[in-house]
């Protein structure tokens, strides 16, 4: 049986994840209206892994026998004013999940629920990732600067994400 402060949190977990999926949406349709497909792309396949973590969560609440309750999902922005200016809030999102899922495990510890502090190890590597692959397109944006020919060679790369 989940404990019901770890129940809560990871509730507003989900609502986290699914929010993400929805920001990525938003960014991948942005990134449609300014015609960089594989930015577009990218973003897409993004808001897919999301959504793959908020089941991740959904499921194990399940599992252990607890109440998974959903919540309003908060619209996202739907403009930026350049590439660079989405991905700096990819990472800064990134970073900010990345806090929560620290919180989470910190709270796995206080309440010494050893099942939750070992699901979400799988979480603390893929946030890894998450931030890895989020500053990698961001210190390349930066590093082309206003270059158009790299921002399309960027464009490509990204489009080829699966
Ligand atoms: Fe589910 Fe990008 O953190």
């Amino acid at each position: 049986m989940l404990n019901k402060k770890i129940q809560d949190t990871i509730n507003t977990q989900i609502n986290a994840e699914t929010y993400s999926a929805y920001l990525y949406l938003s960014m991948s349709a942005y990134f449609e209206s300014i015609n960089l497909k594989g930015f577009a792309n990218w973003m897409r396949v993004q808001a897919q892994e999301e959504l793959v973590h908020a089941m991740k969560f959904y499921d194990y609440v399940n599992g252990r026998g607890g109440r998974v309750v959903l919540r309003m999902v908060e619209g996202p922005p739907s403009e930026w004013n350049s590439p660079l200016a989405a991905l700096e809030h990819t990472y800064r999102h990134e970073q900010k999940v990345t806090g929560m899922i620290y919180n989470l495990v910190n709270l796995a510890i206080e309440e010494r629920d050893h099942a939750t502090h070992s699901f979400l190890q799988w979480f603390i590597s893929e946030q890894v990732e998450e931030e890895a692959s989020a500053n990698e397109i961001l210190q390349k944006l930066k590093l082309l600067g206003d270059a158009p020919g790299g921002l399309f060679m960027l464009d490509r790369d990204l489009a080829t994400r699966e």
